[in-house]
């Protein structure tokens, strides 16, 4: 069955025991700054076929292929455009590029594609495992398809218990929300996924990036839009999303959730700290994700609390929208895809 292994150091003898297991094809679940990882050697088909049995992802899906290091970019070899390498020099770091697919590494990984997302990720387990494992490591997050991403050891282990031989286990991950997506081999580049690394800073390497529209409920084009389904990073109650100024939205959550209670469902608030005084109330499962002048914390707290209102049981989870700046694009588009475009402007 699933072991979880805590890992205390990057020469912690459990990652040389998770990279033994990566190069006879099996399953690893790592850390990363972003979300953990469910690992397999990207060079091997068979082992990345696994991936997507124990995940249930269809694989018209792409994953992205994680690397420790320069030389081993090299090695594979990954072809970086000249108009990449700015950003490039930024890992390891929350950012996926999308970069022509090298011949070595089987179609399977990139859903058919003839590109790949390539990433550095900025954890030393992440990056010590990929180094000993001696391969690129082909990882999407480490949760049941189409569920909320894990940023725990013990998330992974509720959606994959069984199906994934090892979990190395580094505590809670610090940015919370997926790496930033950009696509440089297009012309101009385009912002395919907003993330963990902001667009502001991607637009200083950047400058004529765009950003792709992200709303396609199509489950099975690869070909046009990997992983861009509406309904994406959802917990088991429907969400609904509510934007607007402050007043307003704290008005519409509370009648909402007043409306739900009387009739007998139970209801979730995620909000800010700053709404706390408006919305905890009583028999409400009220969580505040932090405060409205802290994206970043809010980001790291985000799927930890859409996993809680799961625990909580609640019928429904009605959620502010929050401010769209740094991560707060990356917040939006999660909330956003939680909702399954369930959002009311107030
Ligand atoms: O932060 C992260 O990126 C995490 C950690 C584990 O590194 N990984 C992650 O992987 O979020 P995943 O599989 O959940 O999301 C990967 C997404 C795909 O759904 C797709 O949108 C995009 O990456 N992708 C991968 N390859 C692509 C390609 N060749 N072209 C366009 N999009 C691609
Ligand atoms: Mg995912």
């Amino acid at each position: 069955m699933t072991r979880i292994v805590p890992v205390h150091s990057a020469d912690d003898p459990a990652i040389y025991e998770a990279a033994r297991l990566l190069r006879e094809g099996e399953l690893v679940a790592f850390p990363t700054e972003t979300v953990y990882g469910l690992g397999a050697n990207a060079l091997n088909a068979e082992a990345v076929a696994k991936i997507f049995a124990a995940k249930g992802r269809p694989s018209t899906d792409p994953l992205i292929v994680h690397v420790s290091d320069l030389d081993m970019l090299r090695r594979v070899p990954f072809d970086l455009p000249p108009a990449a390498e700015g950003l490039a020099a930024l890992w390891p770091a929350p950012l996926t590029l999308i970069v022509k697919r090298p011949s070595v590494v089987p179609t399977l990984v990139s859903a058919g594609l003839d590109t790949i997302g390539l990433r550095m990720p900025d954890h030393p387990i992440a990056l010590a495992l990929i180094r000993a494992a001696g391969v690129p490591i082909a990882a999407p997050s480490a949760n049941r398809f189409a569920h909320t991403s894990p940023t725990s050891a013990q998330h992974v282990y509720d959606d994959l218990n069984g199906s994934v031989a090892m979990i190395l286990d580094a505590g809670v991950t610090a940015v919370g929300v997926e790496s930033s997506i950009v696509d440089v081999t297009s012309d101009p580049p385009r912002l395919l996924r907003p993330g963990g690394l902001s667009l502001e800073t991607i637009r200083t390497y950047l400058p004529d990036i765009q950003v792709a529209e992200r709303l396609s409920d199509v489950s099975d084009e690869a070909m046009t839009a990997p992983g861009m389904l509406l309904k994406h990073y959802s917990p088991d109650a429907p969400l609904i999303l509510f934007e607007g100024d402050n007043y307003s939205v704290r008005e519409a959550i509370r009648l909402e959730a007043e409306r739900n209670l009387t009739e007998g469902v139970s209801v979730g608030i995620l909000a800010a700290e700053e709404d706390r005084a408006a919305l905890d109330l009583p028999a409400v499962h009220f969580i505040a994700l932090g405060s409205l002048t802290d994206l970043a914390t809010i980001a790291q707290r985000l799927y930890a609390s859409l996993r809680e209102m799961e625990q909580a049981q609640v019928d429904i989870i009605l959620a502010r929208a929050f401010p769209t700046k740094g991560h707060g694009l990356a917040i939006r588009d999660r909330l956003l895809r939680a909702a399954a475009g369930n959002v009311i402007q107030v």
